[in-house]
Protein backbone atom coordinates (compact mmCIF):
# COMPACT_ATOMS: atom_id res chain seq x y z
CA UNK A 1 0.00 0.00 0.00
CA UNK A 2 1.02 3.50 -0.81
CA UNK A 3 1.27 6.28 2.39
CA UNK A 4 1.84 9.99 2.17
CA UNK A 5 2.68 11.59 4.97
CA UNK A 6 1.71 15.71 5.78
CA UNK A 7 4.07 17.14 7.93
CA UNK A 8 4.72 20.65 9.10
CA UNK A 9 8.22 20.57 10.34
CA UNK A 10 11.00 18.39 11.88
CA UNK A 11 10.15 15.36 10.39
CA UNK A 12 11.55 13.14 13.67
CA UNK A 13 8.19 11.17 12.84
CA UNK A 14 8.28 10.98 9.36
CA UNK A 15 12.17 9.80 9.96
CA UNK A 16 10.54 6.87 12.28
CA UNK A 17 7.77 5.83 9.87
CA UNK A 18 10.39 5.98 6.98
CA UNK A 19 11.99 3.88 8.59
CA UNK A 20 9.43 1.11 9.66
CA UNK A 21 8.02 1.88 5.47
CA UNK A 22 10.69 2.19 3.08
CA UNK A 23 10.30 3.29 -0.34
CA UNK A 24 9.99 0.50 -2.37
CA UNK A 25 8.49 -1.57 -0.17
CA UNK A 26 5.21 -3.37 -2.21
CA UNK A 27 3.70 -3.79 1.75
CA UNK A 28 3.48 -0.71 2.84
CA UNK A 29 5.53 2.23 1.63
CA UNK A 30 5.80 5.73 1.98
CA UNK A 31 5.89 7.32 -1.66
CA UNK A 32 5.10 11.17 -1.00
CA UNK A 33 6.05 13.75 1.48
CA UNK A 34 3.74 17.18 1.30
CA UNK A 35 4.71 20.56 3.54
CA UNK A 36 2.84 23.73 3.88
CA UNK A 37 6.10 24.96 4.74
CA UNK A 38 9.19 25.28 2.18
CA UNK A 39 11.68 25.26 4.74
CA UNK A 40 10.42 22.10 6.71
CA UNK A 41 13.19 19.93 7.46
CA UNK A 42 10.78 16.80 7.03
CA UNK A 43 11.05 17.57 2.95
CA UNK A 44 15.12 17.59 3.27
CA UNK A 45 14.46 14.18 4.81
CA UNK A 46 12.27 13.05 2.41
CA UNK A 47 14.42 13.78 -0.59
CA UNK A 48 17.50 12.59 1.42
CA UNK A 49 15.73 9.48 1.38
CA UNK A 50 15.16 9.71 -2.30
CA UNK A 51 11.23 10.26 -1.99
CA UNK A 52 8.84 12.91 -3.79
CA UNK A 53 8.76 16.14 -1.52
CA UNK A 54 6.35 18.77 -2.24
CA UNK A 55 5.87 21.89 -0.76
CA UNK A 56 2.24 22.65 -1.60
CA UNK A 57 1.95 26.45 0.16
CA UNK A 58 -1.21 27.35 2.71
CA UNK A 59 -1.40 30.98 2.64
CA UNK A 60 -3.43 32.92 4.97
CA UNK A 61 -7.39 31.77 4.41
CA UNK A 62 -6.19 29.47 1.44
CA UNK A 63 -7.11 25.92 3.51
CA UNK A 64 -9.20 25.66 0.12
CA UNK A 65 -6.17 26.08 -2.50
CA UNK A 66 -3.74 23.74 -0.27
CA UNK A 67 -6.79 21.05 -0.09
CA UNK A 68 -6.80 20.89 -4.00
CA UNK A 69 -3.81 20.94 -4.76
CA UNK A 70 -2.96 18.17 -2.18
CA UNK A 71 -6.17 16.42 -3.51
CA UNK A 72 -5.01 15.97 -6.87
CA UNK A 73 -1.61 15.08 -6.15
CA UNK A 74 -2.95 12.14 -3.96
CA UNK A 75 -5.04 10.64 -6.43
CA UNK A 76 -2.44 11.22 -8.91
CA UNK A 77 0.08 9.20 -6.88
CA UNK A 78 -2.20 6.14 -6.01
CA UNK A 79 -2.42 6.95 -2.45
CA UNK A 80 -4.30 4.68 0.09
CA UNK A 81 -3.33 6.03 3.55
CA UNK A 82 -2.66 9.50 4.61
CA UNK A 83 -0.59 10.18 7.92
CA UNK A 84 -0.24 13.72 9.21
CA UNK A 85 3.33 14.01 11.20
CA UNK A 86 3.38 17.37 13.14
CA UNK A 87 1.39 18.91 10.34
CA UNK A 88 -0.20 22.20 12.20
CA UNK A 89 -3.23 23.37 10.13
CA UNK A 90 -6.54 22.01 10.48
CA UNK A 91 -8.10 20.34 7.29
CA UNK A 92 -11.53 20.72 6.49
CA UNK A 93 -14.31 18.23 7.38
CA UNK A 94 -14.92 17.88 3.22
CA UNK A 95 -11.29 17.05 2.89
CA UNK A 96 -10.89 14.69 5.45
CA UNK A 97 -14.41 12.48 4.81
CA UNK A 98 -13.15 10.50 1.30
CA UNK A 99 -10.67 9.70 4.05
CA UNK A 100 -12.13 8.08 6.99
CA UNK A 101 -10.43 5.25 8.53
CA UNK A 102 -7.47 6.10 6.15
CA UNK A 103 -6.40 9.21 7.80
CA UNK A 104 -4.38 9.59 11.03
CA UNK A 105 -2.85 12.02 13.27
CA UNK A 106 -0.12 11.73 15.94
CA UNK A 107 -0.81 14.02 18.71
CA UNK A 108 1.67 14.14 22.04
CA UNK A 109 -0.90 13.93 24.65
CA UNK A 110 -3.81 11.30 26.34
CA UNK A 111 -6.51 12.21 24.13
CA UNK A 112 -8.79 13.42 24.97
CA UNK A 113 -6.96 15.25 27.08
CA UNK A 114 -4.68 18.52 25.90
CA UNK A 115 -5.44 18.46 22.37
CA UNK A 116 -4.42 21.68 20.17
CA UNK A 117 -1.08 23.37 20.96
CA UNK A 118 1.60 23.11 23.45
CA UNK A 119 -0.17 19.78 25.05
CA UNK A 120 2.95 18.79 26.89
CA UNK A 121 2.93 21.98 28.76
CA UNK A 122 -0.97 21.78 29.41
CA UNK A 123 -0.37 18.56 30.90
CA UNK A 124 2.22 19.96 33.13
CA UNK A 125 0.20 23.07 34.00
CA UNK A 126 -2.67 20.54 35.06
CA UNK A 127 -0.58 18.99 37.50
CA UNK A 128 -0.62 15.50 36.00
CA UNK A 129 1.89 12.92 36.95
CA UNK A 130 1.94 10.86 33.44
CA UNK A 131 0.73 12.13 29.38
CA UNK A 132 1.83 10.32 26.29
CA UNK A 133 1.18 10.27 23.35
CA UNK A 134 -2.17 8.99 20.90
CA UNK A 135 -2.10 7.99 17.36
CA UNK A 136 -5.78 8.68 16.61
CA UNK A 137 -7.61 8.81 12.81
CA UNK A 138 -8.77 12.49 11.75
CA UNK A 139 -12.09 13.68 11.73
CA UNK A 140 -12.68 17.45 11.52
CA UNK A 141 -12.42 18.51 14.46
CA UNK A 142 -8.90 19.66 16.29
CA UNK A 143 -7.03 15.74 17.23
CA UNK A 144 -10.88 14.64 17.99
CA UNK A 145 -10.86 11.72 15.65
CA UNK A 146 -11.45 7.94 17.34
CA UNK A 147 -7.99 6.55 19.01
CA UNK A 148 -5.91 3.70 17.32
CA UNK A 149 -2.46 3.37 20.30
CA UNK A 150 -2.04 5.43 23.02
CA UNK A 151 1.85 5.61 25.28
CA UNK A 152 2.62 6.77 28.31
CA UNK A 153 5.39 8.02 29.61
CA UNK A 154 5.60 9.97 33.24
CA UNK A 155 5.82 13.07 34.30
CA UNK A 156 8.69 13.78 36.53
CA UNK A 157 9.07 16.89 39.40
CA UNK A 158 10.95 19.97 38.05
CA UNK A 159 10.13 18.88 34.05
CA UNK A 160 9.57 21.30 31.73
CA UNK A 161 7.45 21.73 28.65
CA UNK A 162 10.23 20.63 26.52
CA UNK A 163 11.89 17.91 28.64
CA UNK A 164 8.32 16.11 28.88
CA UNK A 165 8.43 16.29 25.15
CA UNK A 166 12.08 14.65 24.83
CA UNK A 167 10.66 12.00 27.14
CA UNK A 168 7.69 11.53 24.96
CA UNK A 169 9.30 11.73 21.44
CA UNK A 170 10.45 7.94 21.35
CA UNK A 171 7.35 6.97 22.36
CA UNK A 172 5.46 8.62 19.81
CA UNK A 173 7.98 6.67 16.83
CA UNK A 174 7.16 3.84 18.31
CA UNK A 175 3.51 4.02 18.55
CA UNK A 176 3.21 5.61 15.00
CA UNK A 177 4.49 2.49 13.10
CA UNK A 178 2.50 0.55 15.60
CA UNK A 179 -0.65 2.35 15.13
CA UNK A 180 -0.18 2.49 11.18
CA UNK A 181 0.72 -1.47 11.10
CA UNK A 182 -2.77 -2.12 13.05
CA UNK A 183 -5.04 0.37 10.33
CA UNK A 184 -3.16 -1.69 7.28
CA UNK A 185 -3.73 -5.28 9.17
CA UNK A 186 -7.46 -4.12 9.60
CA UNK A 187 -7.20 -4.35 13.23
CA UNK A 188 -8.35 -0.70 13.79
CA UNK A 189 -11.18 1.61 12.17
CA UNK A 190 -13.02 4.39 13.13
CA UNK A 191 -16.47 3.61 15.44
CA UNK A 192 -18.75 3.03 12.79
CA UNK A 193 -21.55 5.37 12.13
CA UNK A 194 -25.44 4.10 12.66
CA UNK A 195 -25.42 4.07 9.23
CA UNK A 196 -22.78 2.25 8.49
CA UNK A 197 -23.24 0.08 10.70
CA UNK A 198 -26.44 -1.04 9.09
CA UNK A 199 -24.66 -1.10 5.75
CA UNK A 200 -22.30 -3.84 7.18
CA UNK A 201 -24.01 -5.42 9.92
CA UNK A 202 -27.67 -4.73 9.28
C1 LIG B 1 5.15 15.68 17.61
O1 LIG B 1 5.27 15.92 18.98
C2 LIG B 1 3.75 15.30 17.25
O2 LIG B 1 3.12 14.53 18.25
C3 LIG B 1 3.07 16.64 17.14
O3 LIG B 1 4.02 17.48 16.55
C4 LIG B 1 5.33 16.99 16.82
C5 LIG B 1 5.97 16.75 15.49
O4 LIG B 1 7.32 16.40 15.60
N1 LIG B 1 1.84 16.52 16.41
P1 LIG B 1 8.12 15.91 14.33
O5 LIG B 1 7.96 16.98 13.26
O6 LIG B 1 7.53 14.61 13.89
O7 LIG B 1 9.54 15.77 14.76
Amino acid sequence: RRIAVLASGRGSNLAALLAAFPAGDPRAEIALVISNREDALALDRAREAGLEAVYIPWPRGGRAAFEAAARELLEARGIDLLLLAGFMRLLSGEFVAPWRGRILNIHPSLLPLYPGLEAQRQALEAGATQTGCTVHFVDAGLDSGDPVLRKTVPILQGDTPEAVAARLLPAEHEAYPQAVRMVLAGLAFPVPTEEEGQAEFG
